[in-house]
């Protein structure tokens, strides 16, 4: 449970722009993903009405229980980008503490808001009020290994009325490559009584299991491992409750079909134009593993239509045959 949300399983889905779109999210639910957050929205462009940025709220049922991911560092444009976001009928609001890139950490949103605890405090205290569903925060172990603060971040927001705190085990100078640190997460548990979900490099079932018990946490989030790999949710699910169950393993050609599941399934939401723009990227998640899958990737890069995607999946099939 979050706040008064039950949640589908364990295992969330880590929010990630450019990715976890409502056809990722729908596709990965589908796969056991227990919860999932939109891509991050930006409090200042919702005050214009921006379209983009209402396009990324769209939420359907299939997908519940989802939340919406805002950011920001002004506290009164947070609380109207909650309230804002409220009429896509989000079931939890996430507020985004985290994000390292530096045209959102520069102006002082994302996980530049770790620099300065009280303000933490204040966007979450507003955002609380303005919304009637629970808030939660995505932060990391802190900016810098010098200003290590995720547990000082962490009571101010549960204080602030903060229903959950996801923790990437990383700083933001750290961005997403150095190991993560999983004693700092559970640091965190140990020091906040509401749900702490532990976050960064969780790739298998083997490695889910390790970290919950290392981090005491009762939930885990994931985001790059699933990455033309949806399978992981249900595996992890199998392993969590029985470790000794056969974990189901997917063909390539499996893999292909779902990847044209995904694919479509964008191509329905926002049109083909666009999606394959976006799928260039996200395909070679599907060629992981496979040998040739450097003439594939390069042949990604230029989808621009279906048939073309249809076509890739044909020269996939062959490549993968003849190696
Ligand atoms: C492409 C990409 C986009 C991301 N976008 C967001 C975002 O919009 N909001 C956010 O809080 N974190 C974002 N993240 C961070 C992830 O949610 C997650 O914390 C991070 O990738 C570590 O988890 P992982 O090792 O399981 O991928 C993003 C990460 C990636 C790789």
């Amino acid at each position: 449970m979050i706040g008064n949300v039950k949640l589908g399983s364990r295992v969330l889905l880590a929010p990630m722009a450019g990715v976890s779109d409502r056809a990722y999210r729908e596709l990965c639910v589908k796969f056991g993903a227990g919860y999932c957050v939109s891509e991050m929205v930006s409090s200042k462009a919702l005050s214009f009405n921006s379209k983009k940025s209402e396009e990324l709220m769209d939420i359907s049922e299939y997908e519940r229980p989802c939340g919406i991911q805002i950011f920001g560092d002004d506290p009164e444009c947070m609380a109207q980008a909650a309230e804002h976001a409220m009429l896509n009928h989000p079931d939890i609001i996430d507020i985004n503490m985290g994000c390292p890139a530096p045209k959102i950490s520069s102006n002082g949103s994302g996980s530049a808001l770790m620099r300065d605890p009280q303000l933490c405090g204040e966007i979450v205290r507003a955002v609380v009020k303005s919304c009637d569903v629970p808030v939660t925060v995505k932060i990391r172990k802190g900016w810098d290994d010098e200003n290590v603060n995720a547990v000082e971040v962490a009571k101010i927001c549960e204080q602030a009325g903060a229903s959950a705190v996801t923790v990437h085990g990383r700083t933001r100078m750290q961005y997403y490559k150095p190991p993560v640190d999983y004693d700092i997460i559970r640091k965190v548990k140990r020091a906040v009584s509401i749900p702490v979900i532990a976050n960064g490099d969780i790739d298998s079932a083997e490695k889910a299991k390790q970290v919950l018990e290392q981090t005491e946490c009762d939930l885990i989030m994931v985001g790059r491992a699933t990455l033309g790999n949806p399978w992981l949710f249900s595996q992890i699910n199998t392993y969590i409750d029985d470790p000794d169950t056969e974990l189901v393993f997917p063909t390539f050609e499996e893999k292909l079909d779902v990847m044209i599941e995904h694919i479509e399934a964008m191509v329905n939401y926002k049109g083909e134009h666009m999606a394959l723009l976006q799928a260039r990227k996200l395909v070679v998640g599907y060629f992981k593993g496979i040998r040739g899958a450097a003439s594939l990737r390069n042949e990604a890069g230029r989808i621009s239509t279906l048939e073309d995607l249809y076509a890739l999946k044909e020269k996939a099939l062959t490549v993968s045959s003849a190696c």
